[in-house]
């Protein structure tokens, strides 16, 4: 690990930032390998905290001093091969049976024995050193149960037991912590799988005409079942309800015939175990008798879970796809609902049938919760089928969602359709499979498959669209996500199976989460060990020193220590990490030693070993710019005089900023960084060149000696005054030309001003060493106007036409006067005064009287 490689040491640097944060904020900038990555393994001073992080490897070697015992196994001559602790996934495959294949089973069907098949078919596939726990255990036990059946059952029990769908049967998995293994498990549906179809129906009296229906039908359900699988057997068993209030009536006439041709009511009833004899199927549902209850929910939930629990009084056969046909036309009571009839023992999930098949418990025990029949369900591969009426089927719909690999069907509501209905849900359930397993928490299976496709495997733990013979591939990926605190649960056997198929594929996972080394016994291992001063226990190379002594070689004992001195945190630099000496040195009776590095010009140093000299920031892949420009210190470098900048790559003199002909820093436009010009931008430009002389958008010096220009030339603006002119303007005095003109190849300034008298005046300017103003010696001015003659001839012509109109209006009423004057004298002399009254002259006041105004 400790190899002189930029990458590795960044790895540290990056390490003693974390630790020491608080004192050295700003020490290491870590920006060579681009990527920050902490070395994992280092700080992990135990062989098994070392082997639960992946891709670590422990060094057990003796004399292993000065480096890390940890280290990451891809590193190379780190450590003796013969000492190195790396202990690596490994699978082994127990028991690995053929699948059946299509046509196999039903010549097993009539071989016989399943314990004497199951040797033969696993014999040639046993890995040595693996155990036959598998083999041995189903064979014992399912000989001892089949036995236990009856004689009746006991045939086919044995014959389908060499039926294998799930390959392989039993795998030997270690794993370590956070690596991911992919296991192939194969799945086949084998052809004609023994089924079991349990019909449980509802017996209340809405149910009369579906059980008359079922016992017509009952002959072509079973012979639609035996065309799928020859190996078919039926069951029938019936519910009502518990036999209390408010359930179903407790009059004592009521309880012996609840209605008109029914029977005393009751709780659950298995009328007809599974069995090969389907004729009496029929016979069996028209003689079972319907009854009656009160309220509409029914007491399913106790048949369900006595159909299930009662494995051997209702005949389930282990190897065998189990259907459970729930057929009802209501709603149903679940845990908690038994309070309302005074029954408050909860459901114990046990069996409770007496020698008629009837249910005794049914008044003892509550209603199972729907989880409890889950549970069950799960235990014993079940596939139930909610055939419900219409009315009915969303609340089951909802239900299936809840029990898994169950599903709900729309019964019509004579039950006539139950035959297609039970033949459409069989072929659901068989041409689909899902992986299930029972893993913990600790320990992640997650399922990918193509399936039937020959696409690319995506994450499903289901594929569809099944049919005998096919055969499907599953990849579970296994992960141990962190080791169990119990070092009891660090070998686990968990099982991974397709829902309602009692097969599965055993994995025996072992989590290494140790080291053998650890553990008395191993080479190596000594208590007392003089390797450890006699004190400690000399195990994995390193020393386990117990409480009174701590060190290396347990040479430090707690009591020469001051006793506040604790030695685990006088090796930190503060309280916020828990990691010895920044993870590069050894705690050694409170004292850092700080780890050796191959490269001898590399040392690690500090109190904390926080400090290392072989980290800091690079130039040209040289440390500090090269022995000649700096040192590094503490991830710091340290300029030799003449040099400056973060890794002393930077002249400290400005020498190389100064322009050649003299003159200001950078042409006084920039700052000298580096040695090099950083030029400086305005609102009008960016100065630029490489001492910021160039600035081909500014307006340069004319704003500056505008004035001067033009005291000088024309005694105007603002220094117009002799005085001021002479005292401000002495650094040139300006050329007059008759016309100002640039020359593109001299570097010539070009300056247009107006001034107050709005004349144009305009001068040029070069700076070649010397400052030299060419100015135009006339100004343009614009040609003069007399305002004031205008504005008073304005003003005489407007007052002059309206002395002329007034004129023509005077004369043209004196005309009309004398008109009027003319004809008024000329007609008083020919009439006569009339003396009378004006006929057109009127009153100026007049009077109205109100009629309405009663006049008080
Ligand atoms: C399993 O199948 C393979 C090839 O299909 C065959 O070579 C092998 O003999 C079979 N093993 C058993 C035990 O039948
Ligand atoms: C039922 O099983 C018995 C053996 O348990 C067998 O003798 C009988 O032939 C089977 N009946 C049918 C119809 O398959
Ligand atoms: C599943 O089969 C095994 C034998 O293969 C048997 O021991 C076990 O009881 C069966 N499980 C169920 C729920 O029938
Ligand atoms: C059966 O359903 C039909 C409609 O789907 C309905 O008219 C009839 O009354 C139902 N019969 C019974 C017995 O519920
Ligand atoms: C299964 O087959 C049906 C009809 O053949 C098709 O509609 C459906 O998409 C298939 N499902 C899958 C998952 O392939
Ligand atoms: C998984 O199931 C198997 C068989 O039932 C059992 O032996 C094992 O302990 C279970 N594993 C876990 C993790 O529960
Ligand atoms: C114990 O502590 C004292 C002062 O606190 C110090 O001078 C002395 O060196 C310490 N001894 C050891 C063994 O660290
Ligand atoms: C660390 O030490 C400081 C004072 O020294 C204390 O306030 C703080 O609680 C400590 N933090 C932890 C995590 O122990
Ligand atoms: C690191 O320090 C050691 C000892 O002080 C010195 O010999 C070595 O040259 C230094 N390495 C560098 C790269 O400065
Ligand atoms: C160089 O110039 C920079 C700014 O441009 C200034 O900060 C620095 O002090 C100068 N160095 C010397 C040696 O004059
Ligand atoms: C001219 O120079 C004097 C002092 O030398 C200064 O006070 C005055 O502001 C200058 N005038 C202009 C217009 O720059």
């Amino acid at each position: 690990m400790y190899v002189a490689k930029t990458k590795k040491s960044c790895h540290l640097a990056v390490l003693s930032v974390m630790v020491l944060a608080l004192m050295h904020a700003s020490l290491v900038q870590c920006q060579l390998a681009g990527k920050l990555v902490q070395n994992p393994c280092s700080g992990k001073d135990k062989c098994h905290t070392c082997i639960q992080t992946q891709s670590c490897a422990w060094c057990m070697q003796p004399n292993f001093e000065g480096r890390s015992r940890c280290f990451q196994h891809t590193s190379p001559d780190v450590c003796p091969e013969q000492f190195v602790w790396n202990p690596d996934t490994s699978e082994q495959i127990l028991i690995n049976k053929n699948l059946t294949l299509a046509g196999e089973s039903q010549a097993y069907g009539s071989a016989g024995g399943f314990g004497g098949g199951g040797a033969a078919g696993g014999g040639g596939q046993y890995i040595s050193g693996g155990s036959s726990y598998h083999q041995s255990s189903s064979s014992s036990s399912s000989s001892s149960s089949a036995s236990s059946y009856g004689s009746q059952y006991s045939g086919w029990s044995a014959s389908s037991g060499e039926i294998v769908q799930i390959k392989p049967q039993s795998v030997n998995l270690k794993l370590r912590i956070n690596q991911v293994h992919n296991l192939k498990v194969s799945y086949t549906q084998a052809e004609g799988y023994p089924v079991d179809l349990y019909y449980l129906m509802d017996l209340s009296k809405s149910m009369e005409d579906d059980k008359e229906k079922l016992s017509a039908l009952g002959d072509k359900l079973s012979e639609t079942m035996k065309s799928i699988t020859s190996n078919f057997r039926l069951g029938f068993g019936s519910f009502v309800d518990k036999v209390l209030m408010p359930y179903v009536s407790t009059i004592p006439k009521k309880l012996e015939h609840p209605c008109d041709n029914c029977k005393a009511p009751y709780g659950y009833r298995n009328h007809m175990p599974l069995n090969n004899n389907t004729e009496s199927f029929s016979n069996e549902v028209k003689d079972a008798a319907v009854s009656g209850n009160l309220d509409a929910p029914e007491g399913g939930f106790d048949a369900i879970m006595q159909a299930i629990a009662c494995r051997q009084q209702v005949g389930w056969r282990e190897q065998a796809r189990r259907l459970l046909v729930f057929s009802t036309d209501a709603g149903f009571h679940y845990a908690g609902d038994g309070k309302l009839g005074g029954v408050i023992a909860p459901n114990d999930g046990e069996c409770h049938l007496d020698l008629q098949g009837m249910y005794t418990h049914s008044v003892i025990q509550d209603y199972p919760s729907i989880s409890q029949i889950n549970q069950k369900v799960k235990e014993n591969a079940i596939n139930i089928i909610f055939a419900v009426t219409n009315s009915q089927y969303t609340v089951y719909e909802k239900l299936a969602a809840h029990v898994q690999g169950s599903s709900a069907a729309i019964l019509s509501n004579d039950s006539s359709n139950v035959v297609d209905l039970v033949q459409k849900e069989y072929n659901k359930i068989s041409s689909s499979v899902e992986m299930k397993d029972n893993a913990t928490g600790d320990v992640k299976i997650t399922y990918f498959s193509s399936c039937l496709t020959n696409g690319p495997e995506i994450q499903t733990s289901k594929c569809d669209n099944l049919t005998v013979g096919k055969q499907v591939s599953f990849t579970a990926q296994i992960q141990v996500l962190k080791c169990p605190e119990d070092p009891r649960d660090w070998n686990q056997v968990i099982q991974i199976y397709p829902v309602g198929i009692n097969e599965s594929m055993v994995i025996k996972l072992e989590m290494l989460c140790s080291c053998p080394c650890e553990h008395p016994g191993s080479i190596g291992y000594e208590e007392h060990s003089p390797h450890c001063n006699n004190y400690g226990t000399y195990m994995c190379g390193i020393c386990d020193c117990g409480e009174h002594h701590f060190g290396n070689t347990c040479e430090c004992s707690v009591s020469d220590m001051n006793s506040t001195i604790n030695n685990d945190a006088s090796c930190r630099a503060d309280n916020t990490t828990n990691v010895d000496c920044s993870g590069r040195g050894n705690c050694v009776c409170g004292f850092c030693e700080c780890f050796k590095r191959p490269n001898p010009e590399e040392v690690i140093t500090g109190k904390f070993c926080e400090c290392e000299n072989f980290s800091c920031e690079r130039n040209k892949n040289q440390l500090c710019s090269g022995p000649d420009h700096g040192t590094c210190d503490c991830g710091r470098c340290v300029c030799k005089p003449g040099w400056t900048g973060s890794s002393c790559a930077c002249q400290a003199s400005n020498d190389t900023c100064i322009p050649p002909g003299g003159g200001e820093l950078c042409s006084g436009h920039g700052t000298c960084e580096c040695g090099v010009c950083k030029c400086t931008a305005n609102d009008q430009g960016r100065y630029s060149g490489r001492h910021c002389e160039k600035c081909p958008t500014c307006s340069g010096r004319c704003q500056e000696l505008k004035d001067c220009v033009q005291c000088q030339m024309y005694h105007t603006g603002v220094l117009k005054n002799v005085d001021d002119c002479a005292r401000n303007c002495t650094a040139f005095t300006p050329v007059g030309v008759e016309k100002v003109t640039i020359d593109e190849h001299k570097d010539e300034q070009m300056c247009t001003f107006f001034d107050e008298d709005d004349c144009k005046f305009m001068f040029k300017y070069s700076e070649q060493g010397e400052l030299v103003v060419h100015a135009q010696e006339e100004k343009e001015c614009p040609p003069k106007v007399f305002m004031l003659g205008i504005v008073l001839g304005v003003i005489a012509a407007i007052v002059l036409v309206g002395l002329a109109i007034l004129l023509l209006w005077k004369l043209l009423t004196t005309i009309h006067d004398r008109r009027e004057f003319a004809r008024f004298e000329k007609e008083s002399m020919n009439a006569k005064w009339n003396a009378g009254e004006n006929p057109i002259y009127k009153q100026a006041t007049s009077t109205f009287k109100n009629p309405m105004y009663a006049g008080k």
